[in-house]
């Protein structure tokens, strides 16, 4: 792995042809160690943010031991990559029979979400009739608050909840139920509305519930994204599970992806054209910049030079290297108004879901990954920016 102090210096010493992933451990590591010490339960990774191997080992050793998978290729990674060591949850409500039978068999899995009888059926006969499961009924709630709706595809509906909890009551050791508010959710509302949503469903059900599990969609810091704290969103989870009908020995848990690994990775992109306003750039809608091209997510920016640009920032779109119109990233990415073809850019905050989208569509991709030690170009958790990124870096106050 190469290392290298920051991303200026990553662009200035090594001029890099091809995009280069920059990996921030100390940022992933810090983020770990937040949820870890504050978050009032268990937190479960979710894998599918970021697959790094070396992104898990580090949240690993910073006190993450849980991992959600969604699909055998995901439990099999995080085995490998943890030697087994780590816990692992296959939170996906739709599986093959055969990733359930060799999640159980082969890499010691206990924990399955379901939204249906059809997969509570599946899960019983992949494991033949299993007496040591965990099984997690997956409620559909509102998105209203999130970024990302996941309103649509999973989750039992209200009228059918009740039976399927009964029946899972009886095939599992341990009970759970699960929801996801959607993705980047704004607002600790969110989470309180879902558990009103769970205190419903086990009310109606009369079951005994041993896991609450609040899911992913904590929020990162992206432009015109900026969120309330963590702590806040982890006091509401916190008062709305301690007012649940319970038994007082139930687990809480969560699974975030994209506020674990955000911060984690960034890329350094080249100019190789201007024209105008929009700007060629060697990554896009194939590579870490698919959010930003299909769900107009904006990303932070910031030009790598040496000498600081004294212009003023103006709105830019990028174009992706592919051959493709809809290669097309439409911002506004605010830069200096002096950029120029064989300029180094920083797009910050590709961690969650940018690096792990990275296709090799028209031969462009790239490998290519180095270390730095400065700061992230956005935070939730530090706890003080140093002086060069802060003109460009949003921190929570
Ligand atoms: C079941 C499940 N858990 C957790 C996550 C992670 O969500 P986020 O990255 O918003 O925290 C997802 C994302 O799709 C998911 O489907």
């Amino acid at each position: 792995m190469h290392k290298h102090h920051s991303a200026l210096g990553v662009a200035t010493a090594l001029k890099p042809a091809a995009p280069v992933t920059l990996i921030r451990p100390q940022a992933a590591a810090r983020a770990a160690r937040f949820f870890a010490e504050k978050f009032p339960g268990r937190s479960l990774y979710a894998v599918k943010a970021n697959p790094s191997p070396d992104l898990i080992r580090t949240l690993f050793d910073s006190g993450i031991t849980h991992f959600d998978v969604a699909s055998i290729a995901e439990v099999r990674l995080v085995s490998e990559a943890l030697d087994g060591r780590g816990k692992l949850c296959f939170m996906h409500p739709v599986k093959a029979e055969e990733a359930i039978a060799e999640a159980y068999r082969d890499h010691g899995v206990r924990t399955f979400s379901l939204d249906s009888m059809d997969e509570l059926e599946k899960i019983m006969r992949a494991t033949g009739d299993a007496t040591d499961l965990e099984l997690c009924v997956r409620l559909r709630v509102s998105s209203e608050h999130s970024e990302l709706s996941l309103a649509s595809k999973f989750g039992v509906e209200l009228g059918e909840t009740r039976e399927l909890l009964m029946a899972t009551r009886q095939a599992a050791d341990a009970l759970g139920i699960c929801f996801h508010v959607g993705s980047q959710a704004m607002s600790p509302q969110a989470y309180s509305d879902a558990i009103e949503r769970v205190r419903a469903a086990i009310v109606d059900a009369a079951v005994t519930v041993d896991i609450i599990d609040v899911g992913g969609g904590f929020p990162s810091v992206y432009p015109g994204m900026e969120p309330p704290s963590l702590e806040r969103y982890f006091d509401a989870i916190h008062r709305g599970f301690e007012s649940l009908p319970i038994s007082y020995s139930a687990e809480l848990w969560c699974e975030p992806g994209r506020a674990l690994s955000a911060e984690y990775s960034s890329v350094v992109v080249r100019v190789e054209r201007r024209r105008g306003d929009e700007l060629y750039i060697n990554d896009g809608a194939y590579g870490a910049l698919f959010d930003a091209a299909h769900i107009g997510w904006r990303f932070p920016v910031a030009l790598l030079r040496e000498e600081d640009s004294e212009e003023e920032l103006t709105g830019f779109s990028f174009y992706g290297p592919t051959c493709d119109d809809m290669d097309h990233m439409v911002g506004p990415f605010m830069l200096p108004a002096d950029v120029k073809a064989g300029d180094y850019i920083e797009i910050g905050m590709l961690g969650a879901y940018g690096a792990a989208m990275r296709t090799g569509f028209n031969g462009f991709t790239s490998e290519a990954v180095v270390e730095v030690e400065d700061e992230p170009m956005a935070s939730l958790y530090a706890e003080r920016m140093p002086e060069r990124r802060r003109a460009t870096v949003i921190k929570l106050g």
